[in-house]
């Protein structure tokens, strides 16, 4: 026997924190979960008006952090309440510098974080569908294994609709496009 529903439930959506400045280089923080890559260097996300639009359409540049259990408080807050109201990143007390190579804020607190460009932002209902490429990936030394980028030291979460909760994403448990060989072998 199968529950049906009618609201989708697809998984894992990430934690995305989208990082804009304003006209007035303040800068500002929001969460998006409805997101994915589509391309080696693309990705889409859907996204309603927000202080973070407005930005977006004014600099053309971003960066996308990715939220981990540590900042899940920060993280949750800064999709609750809009810098159009509230300097988010001064409550939050979080540590920023501006991105080496685009006009958006760097967050010391989220280690992993990519350097973005608008490519489109595509009219969508009441909204718009982003779409970014990203120009860098940085990553901070304390997610380093052997000058690799561990995601595994991140504590990476992600937002779980069904239960409305983050989730800590967890241990590796395969090698990809190998595993399924080795398998497929021991099968004769
Ligand atoms: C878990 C979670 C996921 C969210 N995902 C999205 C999303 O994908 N698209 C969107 O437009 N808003 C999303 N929001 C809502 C925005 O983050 C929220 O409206 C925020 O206040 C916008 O901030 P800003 O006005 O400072 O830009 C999400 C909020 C939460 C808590």
């Amino acid at each position: 026997m199968r529950k049906e529903f009618k609201n989708m439930i697809f998984t894992p959506l990430p934690v995305l924190m989208i990082g804009t400045y304003d006209e007035h280089n303040v800068p500002n923080v929001m969460n998006a979960a409805w997101g994915g890559q589509i391309d080696a260097n693309q990705f889409v996300i859907s996204l309603s008006k927000h202080k973070t639009t407005d930005n977006l359409l004014l600099k053309k540049e971003f960066t996308l952090s990715f939220a981990t259990a540590k900042t899940v408080n920060e993280a949750d807050y800064f999709g609750i309440r809009s810098g159009k109201k509230i300097d988010k990143v001064a409550f939050a007390g979080f540590h920023h510098e501006k991105a080496p190579d685009v006009d958006a804020p760097v967050f010391e607190e989220f280690p992993l974080c990519l350097e973005c460009r608008v490519l489109e932002m595509k009219p969508d209902g009441d909204g718009y569908l982003l779409y970014g490429e990203a120009i860098k990936t940085l990553a901070d030394e304390s997610i380093l294994t052997d000058g690799k980028a561990d995601l595994g030291k991140l504590g990476l979460i992600m937002f779980d609709s069904a239960m409305n909760v983050y989730r800590v994403i967890g241990e590796p448990c395969g090698k990809a496009f190998r595993i399924g060989l080795d398998w497929e072998k021991s099968r004769g």
